[in-house]
């Protein structure tokens, strides 16, 4: 591993208001996860702007120390595919999440890179386990997305820090 990915570990914001710039996100996410209830999101963005720390934020804040076990991050750009990350998606939620809170997250990086035909059988994931299990998509341009994915999710636009 680089010492600079060292770097950016070590000084992740590990809470909301450690986040730079992006107050109305913070505002409406934290009062989300607050609330221990989550719709699918979608973070759109240049690349740096918070869209993985803020997730793991969220993820922090609504297990606490068993965030782990109901914590997955998946990157889309896979070589191996979507059916890979289908596989894992299932695997992932066959149980169920702790405590309080009725649902496992996803996070999935790099939902653009997807092909349409993949983010179609996304969107069926999606929906089959939504009951169990809300999504995180984070992508550079939204416009990427499918439609049927976007009206799924309630989309953050991550802004470059000054
Ligand atoms: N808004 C922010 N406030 C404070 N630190 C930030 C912010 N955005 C990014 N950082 C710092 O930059 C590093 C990378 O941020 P992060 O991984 O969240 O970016 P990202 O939006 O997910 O980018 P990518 O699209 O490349 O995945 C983090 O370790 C964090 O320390
Ligand atoms: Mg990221």
């Amino acid at each position: 591993m680089a010492s600079s990915e060292i770097w950016t570990e070590k000084y992740r914001p590990e809470k909301f208001e450690e986040i730079v710039g992006q107050e109305e996100i913070i505002k409406r996410v934290r009062s989300l996860a607050q609330g221990l209830n989550i719709p699918h999101l979608m973070f759109a963005g240049p690349a740096g702007t918070g869209k993985s720390t803020l997730a793991l934020i969220i993820v922090k804040e609504l297990f606490g120390n068993s965030w782990r076990d109901n914590y997955l991050e998946l990157n889309a750009s896979d070589e191996r595919g979507i059916d890979v990350v289908r596989q894992k998606v299932k695997d992932f939620a066959r149980t169920r999440a702790i405590a309080n809170v009725p649902f496992k997250v996803i996070f999935l990086d790099e939902a653009d890179a997807l092909t349409r035909e993949a983010q179609q059988a996304l969107r069926r994931t999606m929906e089959n386990f939504t009951a169990t299990c809300r999504f995180i998509l984070s992508c550079n341009y939204s416009s990427k997305i499918i439609d049927p994915i976007q009206s799924r999710c309630a989309i953050f636009r991550f802004r470059p820090l000054t």
